[in-house]
């Protein structure tokens, strides 16, 4: 029998940090097509990142067609488009030319963390955390912006003349799709603007106190729109679909596992792992090291808040074994390697390539591995790496508990790394609470789908959305509790030596 959908579909496009991807899906929210293409990762510098934007705007272009190709239909076929893509970098751009004036500044990239300091000096951390939902770290938006503005030549003079644009990668795709120099619009969304350390997270309007303590001229601002509305209409391959949504990746995530209701949590494994908690229409404070973020924004809805918590590395610690170590041939290669041996032999890796996120928050520090002896192969460290995305879920989900006073009865997991069935077991024994996976892993551009969906009517409500989640795989906890108690104390004490490497 025939099982191929018919249309018409919502396409979405997610330009993640490793690769942008393009993915065509029908009313059940199935996969119809996908098409992907990896971009370079540039490190000038220890603890520097950068992509080449103009390179990703190509691979946008390259795999919008190869999606469209491989289900063999066309623009006319697809009702809208939906933007998710990876937050916190950065780029400003010549809005005459649509040129680049720099790389774009990675969210991984650690170069403002003497900036932050010092703006921690004069302005204070707790007025950033009251305005901004967001702790002062080099992880954020704003200071990227600063940064460039302070050191690419004259940038400053023509960003205060209105010639510089800046946006997060849903910017940067939305003004190409819909026009580049010859009248893109220039907007972002709510969830994307939450990232910046610039938005108001009451009022969702760029903060005027916060643009002028930290000296960014406003003209290079886009403007702040829902996650789900029609901010304009594409051209080239997709020429006349209405763009429709942008979220970031990890509301994205979020919505894509339709957790609609407050309590509800999704994890999400890719280059680094986002647990977000829907908190309803509350911004609920940390007092436990996690972030308050906006989850999403339907048009004229109320915005949905959630709690964060980020980290930094777990499926680049994979790759970085795989590109700088050699240790591995292909990411999937770890899974075995580490499936050679009973356990980490001693060994702890704590990836600490970024400084560390949540719940500590600390740019000084450093990656370790700790525990080592002669008997330790490489077989253990694959295990330990697998090991340190399980604790650091781990340490997230302690803070999401204390925070939220919501006890989680399961943790429902996206993203590439869930193909790894013993990372996924790992999990589920160090937090000691079933894994789920839903039928479609690509929760981010689903996510995405959905919400241009509902802005264009394709899909009448969340509800009809709920009804397209369907459970693909779950994990139960196996774990001895004096095991896992040991081996967390062993994590915890590791973690400690990492902090305070960067004077
Ligand atoms: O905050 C960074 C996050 O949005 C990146 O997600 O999936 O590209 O690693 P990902």
């Amino acid at each position: 029998t025939d099982t191929r959908s018919s249309g018409p579909f919502i396409a979405a496009i997610d330009q993640g940090t490793t690769s942008s991807r393009c993915i065509v899906f029908d009313r059940d929210g199935r996969i119809v097509s996908v098409d992907q293409k990896e971009h370079e990762q540039i490190f000038p510098r220890p603890g520097w990142v950068e992509h080449d934007a103009a390179e990703i705007w190509d691979n946008v272009q390259e795999v919008v067609s190869g999606a469209l190709d491989k289900a063999g239909i066309t623009a006319e076929d697809i009702k809208a488009l939906g933007i998710t893509n990876q937050r916190e970098t950065t780029l400003l751009w010549e809005k005459a030319t649509g040129r680049p004036v720099h790389n774009a500044i990675v969210w991984q990239d650690t170069r403002t963390d003497a900036l932050c300091r010092e703006l921690g000096r004069n302005v204070g951390q707790d007025r950033f955390r009251r305005e901004t939902g967001l702790p002062l770290a080099s992880y954020f938006a704003g200071p990227k912006i600063r940064w460039l503005l302070d050191n690419v030549e004259g940038l400053r003079e023509r960003a205060e003349r209105g010639e510089i644009l800046f946006g997060t990668m849903d910017s940067w795709v939305i003004w190409n799709l819909t026009g580049g120099p010859d009248g893109g619009v220039h907007v972002t969304d709510v969830t994307n603007a939450s990232r910046t350390l610039l938005m108001n997270l009451h009022t969702l309007q760029w903060d005027e106190r916060i643009l002028h303590s930290m000296d960014i001229p406003a003209a290079v601002l886009p403007e702040i729109r829902s996650s789900a509305e029609v901010y304009g209409t594409a051209g080239g391959k997709l020429a006349g679909v209405p763009v429709a949504s942008a979220l970031g990746d990890q509301q994205a995530a979020l919505f894509g596992q339709t957790c609609f209701s407050e309590g509800e949590a999704k994890s999400t494994y890719g280059t680094g792992t986002f647990l977000l908690m829907n908190t309803g229409e509350r911004a609920v404070n940390s007092y436990h090291g996690l972030i308050t973020t906006v989850g999403y924004r339907i048009g004229d809805d109320k915005p949905v808040y959630a709690l964060e918590g980020s980290i930094a590395v777990t499926g680049s610690l994979v790759q970085w074994m795989r590109d700088q170590m050699g240790l591995i041939k292909s990411a999937a290669e770890i899974e075995t390697l580490a499936s050679s041996v009973q356990d980490n032999g001693g060994a702890y890796f704590v990836p600490a390539f970024s400084g560390l996120f949540a719940p500590y928050w600390r740019s000084d520090a450093r990656g370790v591995i700790a525990g080592l002896t002669r008997y330790v192969t490489r077989a253990h460290i694959a295990r330990a790496v697998l090991e340190a995305t399980a604790w650091q879920t781990r340490e997230i989900v302690d803070a999401m508990q204390k925070d939220s006073q919501v006890e989680l009865t399961a943790l429902k997991v996206d993203g590439g790394m869930t193909s790894n069935n013993l990372l996924m077991q790992t999990i589920s024994d160090v937090i000691n609470a079933p894994v789920v996976r839903p039928m479609v892993a690509e929760t981010t551009c689903l996510g995405a789908a959905y919400a241009a969906g509902l802005a264009v009517g394709f899909w009448p409500d969340t509800d009809a959305l709920r009804a397209n989640w369907r459970r693909a795989a779950e994990w139960t906890p196996r774990m001895d509790a004096a095991v896992r108690d040991r081996e967390y104390k062993n994590w915890l004490k590791a973690v400690e030596r990492t902090m305070g490497w960067i004077e």
